[in-house]
Protein backbone atom coordinates (compact mmCIF):
# COMPACT_ATOMS: atom_id res chain seq x y z
CA UNK A 1 0.00 0.00 0.00
CA UNK A 2 1.24 3.67 -0.73
CA UNK A 3 2.81 5.86 2.11
CA UNK A 4 -0.07 8.17 3.60
CA UNK A 5 0.74 11.51 2.92
CA UNK A 6 1.56 13.02 5.23
CA UNK A 7 -0.15 16.33 4.87
CA UNK A 8 -3.59 15.05 3.92
CA UNK A 9 -6.77 16.53 5.31
CA UNK A 10 -8.37 14.91 8.10
CA UNK A 11 -12.10 14.38 8.73
CA UNK A 12 -13.93 15.02 11.84
CA UNK A 13 -17.47 13.93 11.20
CA UNK A 14 -19.05 16.57 9.18
CA UNK A 15 -15.77 18.59 9.25
CA UNK A 16 -13.60 18.93 7.05
CA UNK A 17 -9.91 19.92 8.62
CA UNK A 18 -7.69 21.25 5.79
CA UNK A 19 -4.35 19.34 7.14
CA UNK A 20 -3.36 17.59 10.10
CA UNK A 21 -1.26 20.23 12.13
CA UNK A 22 -3.28 21.37 14.85
CA UNK A 23 -2.59 23.56 17.96
CA UNK A 24 -3.12 22.15 21.34
CA UNK A 25 -5.40 23.59 23.78
CA UNK A 26 -3.54 25.71 26.50
CA UNK A 27 -5.36 27.50 29.26
CA UNK A 28 -4.34 31.19 29.79
CA UNK A 29 -2.69 31.01 25.89
CA UNK A 30 -5.19 30.02 23.54
CA UNK A 31 -6.89 33.15 23.15
CA UNK A 32 -8.15 34.64 19.90
CA UNK A 33 -4.60 36.37 19.09
CA UNK A 34 -2.77 33.30 19.33
CA UNK A 35 -5.56 31.34 17.29
CA UNK A 36 -5.06 33.65 14.39
CA UNK A 37 -1.25 33.22 14.16
CA UNK A 38 -1.23 30.03 14.52
CA UNK A 39 -4.23 29.97 11.53
CA UNK A 40 -1.98 32.63 9.63
CA UNK A 41 0.60 29.74 10.00
CA UNK A 42 -1.15 27.38 8.66
CA UNK A 43 -2.71 25.51 11.32
CA UNK A 44 -5.20 23.03 10.64
CA UNK A 45 -7.47 23.32 13.82
CA UNK A 46 -7.13 25.52 17.19
CA UNK A 47 -8.57 24.55 19.99
CA UNK A 48 -9.68 27.30 22.74
CA UNK A 49 -8.38 26.70 26.39
CA UNK A 50 -10.92 24.75 28.72
CA UNK A 51 -13.81 25.97 29.48
CA UNK A 52 -15.87 25.63 32.49
CA UNK A 53 -19.51 24.44 31.86
CA UNK A 54 -21.07 25.75 34.87
CA UNK A 55 -18.65 29.24 34.41
CA UNK A 56 -20.83 29.04 30.58
CA UNK A 57 -24.07 28.25 31.79
CA UNK A 58 -23.75 30.67 34.62
CA UNK A 59 -22.74 33.42 32.50
CA UNK A 60 -19.55 34.45 34.07
CA UNK A 61 -18.24 37.11 31.93
CA UNK A 62 -14.70 36.37 31.75
CA UNK A 63 -15.75 32.71 30.06
CA UNK A 64 -18.43 34.62 27.34
CA UNK A 65 -15.38 36.51 26.29
CA UNK A 66 -13.14 33.57 25.68
CA UNK A 67 -15.77 32.23 23.31
CA UNK A 68 -16.22 35.15 21.33
CA UNK A 69 -14.50 33.50 18.11
CA UNK A 70 -13.71 35.33 14.82
CA UNK A 71 -13.49 34.38 11.19
CA UNK A 72 -10.32 33.99 10.79
CA UNK A 73 -10.39 31.16 13.37
CA UNK A 74 -12.42 28.45 11.36
CA UNK A 75 -12.40 25.62 12.10
CA UNK A 76 -12.29 25.88 15.68
CA UNK A 77 -12.99 23.55 18.69
CA UNK A 78 -14.43 24.97 21.71
CA UNK A 79 -13.11 22.80 24.63
CA UNK A 80 -15.21 22.03 27.40
CA UNK A 81 -14.63 20.60 31.17
CA UNK A 82 -16.98 19.58 33.50
CA UNK A 83 -18.21 16.30 34.71
CA UNK A 84 -22.17 15.78 34.81
CA UNK A 85 -23.77 15.38 31.35
CA UNK A 86 -26.22 17.62 31.90
CA UNK A 87 -25.00 20.29 32.54
CA UNK A 88 -22.15 19.72 29.55
CA UNK A 89 -24.58 19.26 27.14
CA UNK A 90 -26.32 22.79 28.20
CA UNK A 91 -22.83 24.37 27.84
CA UNK A 92 -22.05 22.65 24.48
CA UNK A 93 -25.12 24.22 23.21
CA UNK A 94 -24.10 27.69 24.48
CA UNK A 95 -20.80 27.33 22.53
CA UNK A 96 -22.07 25.62 19.02
CA UNK A 97 -24.52 28.84 19.41
CA UNK A 98 -21.48 31.12 19.62
CA UNK A 99 -19.41 29.36 16.28
CA UNK A 100 -17.58 26.31 17.34
CA UNK A 101 -17.56 24.34 14.63
CA UNK A 102 -16.19 21.18 16.87
CA UNK A 103 -16.77 20.56 20.76
CA UNK A 104 -14.10 18.99 22.41
CA UNK A 105 -14.61 17.44 25.69
CA UNK A 106 -10.77 17.87 28.12
CA UNK A 107 -10.55 14.20 29.73
CA UNK A 108 -7.22 15.04 30.87
CA UNK A 109 -6.51 17.48 32.57
CA UNK A 110 -4.30 17.19 35.52
CA UNK A 111 -4.94 20.09 37.77
CA UNK A 112 -5.41 19.30 41.31
CA UNK A 113 -8.57 21.46 41.88
CA UNK A 114 -9.62 20.50 38.50
CA UNK A 115 -9.44 16.68 39.67
CA UNK A 116 -10.93 17.35 42.71
CA UNK A 117 -14.21 18.02 40.97
CA UNK A 118 -14.22 14.99 39.42
CA UNK A 119 -13.02 16.83 35.94
CA UNK A 120 -10.28 16.64 33.66
CA UNK A 121 -8.13 13.71 34.28
CA UNK A 122 -10.62 12.81 36.84
CA UNK A 123 -13.31 12.05 34.51
CA UNK A 124 -11.02 10.09 32.14
CA UNK A 125 -10.45 7.77 34.81
CA UNK A 126 -13.65 6.59 34.68
CA UNK A 127 -14.04 5.93 31.18
CA UNK A 128 -18.15 4.72 32.34
CA UNK A 129 -19.25 8.01 33.30
CA UNK A 130 -16.65 9.97 30.74
CA UNK A 131 -18.84 7.99 27.87
CA UNK A 132 -21.99 9.18 29.26
CA UNK A 133 -20.68 12.79 29.39
CA UNK A 134 -19.66 13.07 25.56
CA UNK A 135 -22.86 10.47 24.78
CA UNK A 136 -25.09 14.08 26.57
CA UNK A 137 -22.77 16.32 24.49
CA UNK A 138 -23.38 13.94 21.08
CA UNK A 139 -27.18 14.32 21.77
CA UNK A 140 -27.25 17.65 22.04
CA UNK A 141 -25.65 19.58 19.29
CA UNK A 142 -25.40 19.13 15.60
CA UNK A 143 -21.59 19.49 15.54
CA UNK A 144 -18.78 17.04 15.70
CA UNK A 145 -17.74 16.21 19.51
CA UNK A 146 -14.22 15.08 20.39
CA UNK A 147 -12.58 14.03 23.11
CA UNK A 148 -8.93 14.69 24.60
CA UNK A 149 -7.45 12.30 26.72
CA UNK A 150 -4.22 11.19 28.43
CA UNK A 151 -2.64 7.63 28.35
CA UNK A 152 -4.15 7.13 31.79
CA UNK A 153 -3.92 7.95 35.87
CA UNK A 154 -0.74 6.46 36.78
CA UNK A 155 1.75 4.14 35.49
CA UNK A 156 -0.51 1.36 37.14
CA UNK A 157 -3.41 3.11 35.78
CA UNK A 158 -3.40 3.00 31.98
CA UNK A 159 -6.79 3.07 30.40
CA UNK A 160 -6.25 4.96 27.22
CA UNK A 161 -7.89 1.92 24.58
CA UNK A 162 -10.28 1.43 26.92
CA UNK A 163 -11.43 4.94 26.94
CA UNK A 164 -11.35 5.87 23.92
CA UNK A 165 -13.24 2.48 22.80
CA UNK A 166 -16.14 3.56 24.65
CA UNK A 167 -15.87 7.49 23.65
CA UNK A 168 -16.14 6.19 20.39
CA UNK A 169 -18.97 4.10 21.14
CA UNK A 170 -20.97 7.08 22.85
CA UNK A 171 -20.02 8.48 19.54
CA UNK A 172 -17.05 10.51 18.89
CA UNK A 173 -15.60 12.03 15.89
CA UNK A 174 -12.04 11.94 16.66
CA UNK A 175 -9.92 11.67 19.64
CA UNK A 176 -6.51 13.30 21.00
CA UNK A 177 -4.28 10.88 22.86
CA UNK A 178 -1.83 13.14 25.62
CA UNK A 179 0.74 10.12 26.04
CA UNK A 180 1.52 10.86 29.30
CA UNK A 181 -0.34 10.18 32.41
CA UNK A 182 -1.65 12.15 34.94
CA UNK A 183 0.78 11.75 37.46
CA UNK A 184 3.53 13.00 34.79
CA UNK A 185 1.29 16.46 34.39
CA UNK A 186 3.79 17.57 31.78
CA UNK A 187 7.48 16.08 32.64
CA UNK A 188 8.82 12.97 31.52
CA UNK A 189 9.08 12.05 27.63
CA UNK A 190 5.53 11.27 26.32
CA UNK A 191 4.47 7.60 25.48
CA UNK A 192 3.82 8.05 21.53
CA UNK A 193 3.22 3.81 22.06
CA UNK A 194 -0.12 4.36 23.36
CA UNK A 195 -0.99 6.95 20.39
CA UNK A 196 -0.35 3.74 17.75
CA UNK A 197 -2.42 1.13 20.00
CA UNK A 198 -5.62 3.73 20.48
CA UNK A 199 -4.84 4.17 16.67
CA UNK A 200 -5.58 0.45 16.31
CA UNK A 201 -8.63 0.24 18.37
CA UNK A 202 -10.60 2.85 16.82
CA UNK A 203 -11.91 3.87 13.75
CA UNK A 204 -12.20 7.35 14.70
CA UNK A 205 -9.07 10.32 13.48
CA UNK A 206 -6.84 10.04 16.43
CA UNK A 207 -4.68 13.03 16.67
CA UNK A 208 -1.39 12.35 18.68
CA UNK A 209 0.00 15.10 21.21
CA UNK A 210 3.15 15.48 23.06
CA UNK A 211 6.71 16.03 22.67
CA UNK A 212 5.78 16.62 19.06
CA UNK A 213 7.96 20.42 18.49
CA UNK A 214 9.26 20.69 15.30
CA UNK A 215 8.86 19.09 11.41
CA UNK A 216 10.73 15.70 11.94
CA UNK A 217 9.32 14.83 15.28
CA UNK A 218 5.72 15.49 14.18
CA UNK A 219 6.44 13.17 10.58
CA UNK A 220 8.42 10.95 13.51
CA UNK A 221 4.97 11.06 15.68
CA UNK A 222 2.61 9.71 12.69
CA UNK A 223 4.81 7.06 10.89
CA UNK A 224 5.47 5.66 14.78
CA UNK A 225 1.53 5.74 15.43
CA UNK A 226 -0.01 6.14 12.66
CA UNK A 227 -1.99 9.13 13.57
CA UNK A 228 -4.08 10.98 11.89
CA UNK A 229 -3.12 14.27 12.69
CA UNK A 230 -0.32 15.66 15.38
CA UNK A 231 -1.53 18.31 17.97
CA UNK A 232 1.25 20.64 19.42
CA UNK A 233 1.45 22.52 22.60
CA UNK A 234 4.04 23.88 24.11
CA UNK A 235 6.41 23.89 21.18
CA UNK A 236 4.03 26.76 19.66
CA UNK A 237 4.65 28.86 22.35
CA UNK A 238 6.09 32.31 21.26
CA UNK A 239 6.70 30.43 18.33
CA UNK A 240 3.87 30.49 15.69
CA UNK A 241 5.94 29.50 12.80
CA UNK A 242 6.38 26.39 13.92
CA UNK A 243 2.88 25.27 12.31
CA UNK A 244 4.15 26.23 8.72
CA UNK A 245 7.60 24.81 9.78
CA UNK A 246 5.87 20.87 9.99
CA UNK A 247 3.29 21.69 7.45
CA UNK A 248 6.19 22.10 4.81
CA UNK A 249 7.76 19.37 6.68
CA UNK A 250 5.46 16.88 5.95
CA UNK A 251 4.69 18.00 2.39
CA UNK A 252 8.68 17.87 1.49
CA UNK A 253 10.61 16.17 3.85
CA UNK A 254 13.28 19.29 4.54
CA UNK A 255 13.32 21.33 7.32
CA UNK A 256 11.94 24.88 6.82
CA UNK A 257 14.75 28.15 8.48
CA UNK A 258 13.85 29.30 12.01
CA UNK A 259 12.57 32.49 12.07
CA UNK A 260 15.49 35.50 12.11
CA UNK A 261 15.47 37.89 15.58
CA UNK A 262 13.92 40.85 13.48
CA UNK A 263 11.08 38.48 12.59
CA UNK A 264 10.51 37.07 15.85
CA UNK A 265 10.45 41.06 17.33
CA UNK A 266 8.27 41.88 14.56
CA UNK A 267 5.64 38.94 15.74
CA UNK A 268 5.94 39.65 19.07
CA UNK A 269 4.96 43.21 18.30
CA UNK A 270 1.82 42.35 16.33
CA UNK A 271 1.05 39.84 18.86
CA UNK A 272 0.90 42.69 21.43
CA UNK A 273 -1.06 45.17 19.62
CA UNK A 274 -3.82 42.25 19.15
CA UNK A 275 -4.05 41.11 22.37
CA UNK A 276 -4.18 45.07 23.38
CA UNK A 277 -6.78 44.95 21.28
CA UNK A 278 -8.59 41.87 22.33
CA UNK A 279 -8.31 42.45 25.97
CA UNK A 280 -7.41 46.27 26.73
CA UNK A 281 -3.91 47.76 27.57
CA UNK A 282 -4.34 46.63 31.72
CA UNK A 283 -5.00 42.90 30.79
CA UNK A 284 -3.55 42.79 27.38
CA UNK A 285 0.05 44.24 28.74
CA UNK A 286 0.14 41.64 31.55
CA UNK A 287 -0.87 38.66 29.75
CA UNK A 288 1.30 39.32 27.05
CA UNK A 289 4.42 39.36 29.21
CA UNK A 290 4.92 35.14 29.15
CA UNK A 291 4.26 35.62 25.18
CA UNK A 292 7.40 38.40 24.96
CA UNK A 293 9.29 36.23 26.99
CA UNK A 294 8.26 33.36 24.85
CA UNK A 295 9.14 35.33 21.90
CA UNK A 296 12.75 36.07 22.41
CA UNK A 297 13.95 32.87 24.74
CA UNK A 298 16.72 31.79 23.24
CA UNK A 299 18.42 35.12 21.98
CA UNK A 300 21.31 36.54 22.88
CA UNK A 301 20.17 38.68 25.90
CA UNK A 302 17.14 37.82 26.21
CA UNK A 303 17.47 36.48 30.21
CA UNK A 304 18.49 40.54 30.79
CA UNK A 305 15.43 42.18 28.48
CA UNK A 306 12.78 40.06 30.26
CA UNK A 307 12.55 41.39 33.60
CA UNK A 308 12.47 44.58 32.03
CA UNK A 309 9.89 43.06 29.72
CA UNK A 310 8.07 42.17 33.30
CA UNK A 311 8.00 45.45 34.52
CA UNK A 312 6.68 47.65 31.53
CA UNK A 313 3.71 50.10 31.95
CA UNK A 314 1.90 50.81 29.00
CA UNK A 315 1.99 48.62 25.54
CA UNK A 316 4.36 51.09 23.94
CA UNK A 317 7.45 50.67 27.01
CA UNK A 318 6.88 47.22 26.03
CA UNK A 319 7.09 47.63 22.38
CA UNK A 320 9.82 49.68 23.14
CA UNK A 321 12.45 47.34 25.17
CA UNK A 322 11.26 44.56 22.44
CA UNK A 323 12.33 46.97 19.24
CA UNK A 324 15.48 48.00 21.41
CA UNK A 325 16.48 44.52 22.10
CA UNK A 326 16.86 44.01 18.57
CA UNK A 327 18.64 47.04 17.91
CA UNK A 328 21.49 45.95 20.40
CA UNK A 329 21.48 42.49 19.09
CA UNK A 330 22.33 43.71 15.82
CA UNK A 331 24.84 46.01 16.90
CA UNK A 332 28.21 44.71 16.35
CA UNK A 333 29.72 43.21 20.03
CA UNK A 334 32.01 45.99 19.86
CA UNK A 335 30.05 48.91 18.83
C1 LIG B 1 0.18 26.25 29.69
C2 LIG B 1 -0.58 25.01 29.30
C3 LIG B 1 -1.96 25.01 29.36
C4 LIG B 1 -2.68 23.88 28.98
N1 LIG B 1 -4.06 23.93 28.98
C5 LIG B 1 -4.76 22.88 28.49
C6 LIG B 1 -6.18 22.96 28.34
O1 LIG B 1 -6.82 23.98 28.63
N2 LIG B 1 -6.82 21.86 27.85
C7 LIG B 1 -6.14 20.72 27.50
O2 LIG B 1 -6.76 19.76 27.05
N3 LIG B 1 -4.81 20.62 27.62
C8 LIG B 1 -4.10 21.68 28.09
N4 LIG B 1 -2.75 21.61 28.14
C9 LIG B 1 -2.06 20.40 27.63
C10 LIG B 1 -1.69 20.56 26.16
O3 LIG B 1 -2.85 20.68 25.37
C11 LIG B 1 -0.87 19.35 25.68
O4 LIG B 1 -1.64 18.18 25.89
C12 LIG B 1 0.45 19.18 26.43
O5 LIG B 1 1.12 20.42 26.55
C13 LIG B 1 1.35 18.16 25.72
O6 LIG B 1 1.65 18.58 24.41
P1 LIG B 1 3.08 19.25 24.04
O7 LIG B 1 4.15 18.25 24.44
O8 LIG B 1 3.03 19.47 22.55
O9 LIG B 1 3.20 20.50 24.83
C14 LIG B 1 -2.01 22.71 28.54
C15 LIG B 1 -0.61 22.71 28.51
C16 LIG B 1 0.10 23.83 28.87
C17 LIG B 1 1.62 23.81 28.79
Amino acid sequence: MDRPAHDRPVRIGTVLVPNPVFAAPMAGVTDIPFRVLAREQGCGLVYTEMLSDKALIFGNRRTERMVTITPAEHPIAVQLLGSEPGPMAEAARLVTEAGADIVDINLGCPAPKVVRNGEGSALGRDPRAAAAVVGAVVRAVNRPVTAKIRKGWSDEEVNAVELARRLEDAGVAAIAVHGRVRTQFYSGRADWGVIGEVKAAVRVPVIGNGDAIDGPSAAAMIDQTGCDAVMIGRAALGNPWVFAQVLEFLRVGRPAPPPSPEERVAMAARHLRAIVEHKGPVIGLLEMRKHAAWYIHGLHGAARVRSRLMTADTPEEMEGILRSFLDDLSRPADA
